[in-house]
C-alpha cells in the first residue's frame, strides 16, 4: 500500500473516472479525482455516493467503510495537485484522441520520475496517445470495465516503450485492488472489444437477413454464453450511440466486416431502443446460436493467432470482464473444434478476406483435438523453470484441470536437461487458497477418492524430484495451495503471505498430505496447533516456526527468489541433488542411518568430474565449469 503521499490520480469524474477513484479508495488508495470544473467533480462524487449507499442499503457495505471511502477521495480543479506525487496517473477523460493528447501535453511537465501514467482508453492506439509523452517506459494503457467500480477486469497495454517494470507494477497494483488483469497488445478493440462490438453488431445483422427475430437473437445468445442480457437488451442499456461508435471505429481500423450494419445505423439514426416483445422461435434460435459462436471463435482465434492476447486470457477477460458462462475458447472446445470451425467458414465464405480465417483454428480442427487451454504455465528462464498456476480469478484453487495441468508443467521442467531447478508460483499475487472447493462439494466419496489420490500423485512428484523445487508463496497459501508449497524443499514467501489449513472449517482434513508434511516441516505440536484450530499465520510468524525458509517484501520477493535458485543452478549439479537425498532420506531414518547415507553419497561425490573441477578451480581461483557428471 503507498503512503499518503503515493495517491492514485484519476483525470475524469465522469462514469468511468468515478468509477475507478472507487475501485481505489475502496482498496485503501488514497485517491486524488481531476475534472475541468466543481460541477463535473460534484457529479463525480454523487456518483460515487449513490453507488456507495446503494451498496449499504443491500447490506454489502458497512456505513463505515462507506465513510472511509469517501473520506479518502478528494476532489480537485487543479492537475498540478492530482499529478503532485501521485504513484499512478489514470487518465480517464472524454475518448478523442485530441483531448487526451492535450491533457498528455500538460500534464507532461508535472508527473514526478517515478509516477506511471496510464490511459483508460477502450479504443485509441495507445502508443499514438504517448506520443512524445516524456518517460514512454513508464506510460501504458489500463483498460477498465464497465462499470469500473466493480467489473474485475482490466486490460493492461503496453505501448512500444512500456518497462518491464512498468509492467509488472501495473499488475501488481491491478490485483491490490482486486481486479483481474489480462495482457493484451496496443491493437484496434484491444481483445475483449475486438469480439464483443462485432458480437453485438452481428445480432442486428441476423436480425437484418432475416435469420431470426429479436426474442429468438436474445434467447440464442443467453443460452449461447450463459447471460441474463442478450446482444439487443444490452444495447438498450448501454446505449445503442456506443455500439454505433464502437462499431464504427472498430470498422475504420479493421475492414468492412466491422462496420455496422444499416440497421444498426438507423436505429441510431431513430434515436430508438430495440423492440424486445415476444417469444423465441425454437425453429430459428440453432441457426442464430451457430451463426453468434461463429463470429466469436473466428474473430477471437485471429486474435490469438495476430498475438493479441493468448486464448487463456482471452477466456478469463470474456466471463470477467462480460460475465460469460464461457470465453470463446472454452465455447469452442464444449462446441467440438470441427463444429466450431465450420459454423466460422461459413461467416468466412460469405464475407471472404474481410473475415479471414485463423489458420491456427483451422489445424486444430483437421486434428479434431480442443484448442489447447492451460491454467498452469511454464516459463523457462535459463537454467531455472518458473511452473506458474494461472487461475488468479479463484485463488489458483486446485481443481483437477489445475492439478493435471501442473503435472504436466513439472514432468516438462524436470525432463529438461536444462533446467536445474524449479520455482512453484503463481502468475497474480496469490499463491493457492486450497483445493476447489466448488468441485469438492458434489463429490461422492469414491469421487472424492479419485481427487485425493491425484492430489497425492502430483505433490509426489513434486516432492520426489531429483531436482530443487522452491515454492515462491505470495498472498493466500491455504489447504491444498499450503499442502502445495510444502511439497518443495523450502517455500520463501512475501511478507504479507498468509498461510494455513483450513479445512477443518469445511468438515475435512487436509487431504494432500498436509497432516504429515506440516508435522515434519514444523514439528506435530505445531501442525497440530494450525490444523485443529484451521487459522492462518502470517509469514514472518510461520518463518519463525520454520514453515517459511525465508521472508521479503512483496516487490522483491520473485526477483530473490530467482537469483536464489541461479546460485543452487550454479552449484555442482550431482552434489546438489545427493544433498537434497541425504536430507529427505536421511531425516526419515535414524540417525545412525542418515549418516551411512550421507557418508555413502559424500564419497560417491569423489566420483564426480564435478568433483575434480570444483576444487580445481577453488585452487584456481576461477569459477568452476560444471558438466552434472
Ligand atoms: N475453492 C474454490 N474457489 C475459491 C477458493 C477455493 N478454495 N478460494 C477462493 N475461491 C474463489 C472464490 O469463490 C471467489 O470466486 P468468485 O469471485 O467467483 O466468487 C474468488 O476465488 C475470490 O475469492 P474471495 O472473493 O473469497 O476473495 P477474498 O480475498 O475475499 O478471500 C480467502 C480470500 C480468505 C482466501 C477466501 O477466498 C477463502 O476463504 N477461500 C477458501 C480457503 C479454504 O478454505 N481453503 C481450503 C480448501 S479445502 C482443501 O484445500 C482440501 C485439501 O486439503 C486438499
Amino acid at each position: 500500500m503507498p503512503s499518503q503521499k503515493e495517491h492514485i490520480a484519476v483525470l475524469g469524474a465522469g462514469n468511468m473516472g468515478s468509477g475507478i477513484a472507487q475501485a481505489f479508495a475502496s482498496a485503501g488508495y488514497p485517491v486524488v479525482v481531476r475534472d475541468l470544473t466543481e460541477k463535473e467533480l460534484a457529479r463525480g462524487r454523487e456518483t460515487i455516493e449513490r453507488n456507495l449507499n446503494r451498496s449499504v442499503e443491500r447490506g454489502r457495505l458497512r456505513p463505515e467503510k462507506r465513510d472511509q471511502v469517501l473520506s479518502a477521495i478528494e476532489f480537485t480543479t487543479e492537475l498540478k495537485v492530482a499529478a503532485k506525487n501521485a504513484r499512478l496517473v489514470i487518465e480517464a477523460v472524454f475518448e478523442e484522441e485530441k483531448v487526451k493528447k492535450t491533457l498528455f501535453a500538460e500534464l507532461a511537465p508535472l508527473v514526478g520520475e517515478k509516477t506511471l501514467v496510464v490511459t483508460n482508453t477502450s479504443s485509441l492506439s495507445v502508443s499514438h496517445l504517448f506520443e512524445g509523452f516524456p518517460l514512454p517506459e513508464r506510460c501504458a494503457g489500463l483498460h477498465f470495465f464497465f462499470p469500473a467500480s466493480v467489473n474485475r477486469l482490466v486490460e493492461i497495454i503496453p505501448g512500444p516503450n512500456t518497462s518491464k517494470a512498468t509492467m509488472e507494477s501495473l499488475l501488481s497494483i491491478s490485483y491490490s485492488i482486486k481486479k483481474i488483469p489480462i495482457r493484451v497488445r496496443d491493437s484496434p478493440g484491444f481483445c475483449i472489444n475486438r469480439f464483443f462490438v462485432p458480437f453485438l453488431n452481428e445480432a442486428t445483422r441476423l436480425l437484418e437477413d432475416k435469420v431470426a427475430d429479436i426474442p429468438t437473437i436474445e434467447a440464442a445468445a443467453n443460452e449461447l454464453l450463459g447471460t441474463k442480457m442478450g446482444p439487443f437488451e444490452l444495447m438498450n442499456v448501454t446505449g445503442i450511440p456506443i455500439a454505433y461508435h464502437s462499431n464504427s471505429t472498430l470498422g475504420k481500423a479493421l475492414g468492412k466486416y466491422y462496420h455496422p450494419s444499416a440497421l444498426l445505423k438507423e436505429q441510431f439514426e431513430k434515436g430508438e431502443k430495440w423492440k424486445i416483445e415476444g417469444e423465441a422461435n425454437p425453429a430459428q434460435k440453432e441457426a442464430a446460436k451457430g451463426h453468434l459462436a461463429g463470429v466469436l471463435l473466428g474473430i477471437a482465434s485471429r486474435l490469438v493467432e495476430e498475438g493479441v492476447a493468448t486464448a487463456e486470457e482471452t477466456d478469463r477477460g470474456a466471463r470477467i470482464g462480460l460475465a460469460w458462462r464461457v470465453g470463446p475458447f472454452s465455447l469452442l472446445n464444449e462446441m467440438g473444434t470441427i463444429s466450431g470451425y465450420e459454423q466460422v467458414d461459413k461467416i468466412h465464405r460469405h464475407w471472404g478476406g474481410a473475415f479471414p480465417v485463423s489458420s491456427r483454428l483451422a489445424e486444430v480442427a483437421i486434428s479434431n483435438e480442443p484448442w489447447p487451454l492451460t491454467t498452469v504455465r511454464l516459463e523457462k528462464d535459463g537454467p531455472i523453470a518458473w511452473i506458474l498456476l494461472d487461475r488468479p480469478d479463484a485463488l489458483n484453487a486446485l481443481n483437477s484441470k489445475v492439478l493435471l495441468d501442473l503435472e504436466r508443467a513439472v514432468k516438462e521442467a524436470a525432463s529438461d536437461a536444462g533446467v536445474h531447478v524449479l520455482l512453484l508460483s503463481s502468475t497474480s499475487n496469490n499463491f493457492a487458497a486450497g483445493a476447489d472447493i466448488a468441485e469438492m462439494v458434489t463429490k461422492t466419496p469414491a469421487e472424492s477418492l479419485a481427487y485425493t489420490t491425484l492430489g497425492h500423485r502430483v505433490l509426489s512428484l513434486i516432492d520426489t524430484l531429483e531436482k530443487p523445487v522452491i515454492a515462491v508463496v505470495d498472498g493466500y497459501a491455504l489447504g491444498g495451495g499450503l499442502e502445495l508449497s510444502l511439497s518443495a524443499d523450502f517455500i520463501l514467501a512475501s511478507e504479507e503471505a498468509n498461510l494455513g489449513l483450513p479445512e477443518v472449517s469445511l468438515g475435512i482434513i487436509p487431504g494432500f498430505g498436509g497432516t504429515q508434511r506440516l508435522a515434519r516441516r514444523i514439528g506435530d505440536s505445531r501442525a497440530k496447533l494450525m490444523i485443529l484450530t484451521g487459522t492462518h499465520v502470517r509469514a514472518p510468524e510461520a518463518c519463525a516456526m520454520g514453515l517459511v525458509a525465508r521472508t521479503y517484501p512483496a516487490e522483491k520477493l520473485k526477483d530473490e527468489a530467482r537469483e536464489l535458485a541461479l546460485t543452487i543452478a550454479s552449484r555442482a549439479p550431482v552434489a546438489v541433488r545427493l544433498a537434497k537425498d541425504a536430507v529427505d532420506f536421511g531425516i526419515e531414518a535414524p540417525l545412525p542411518s542418515g549418516l551411512a547415507l550421507e557418508k555413502q553419497l559424500a564419497t560417491y561425490t569423489f566420483t564426480t568430474e564435478d568433483l575434480r573441477e570444483g576444487m580445481k578451480a577453488y585452487l584456481e581461483k576461477r569459477k568452476p565449469e560444471f558438466k552434472g557428471r
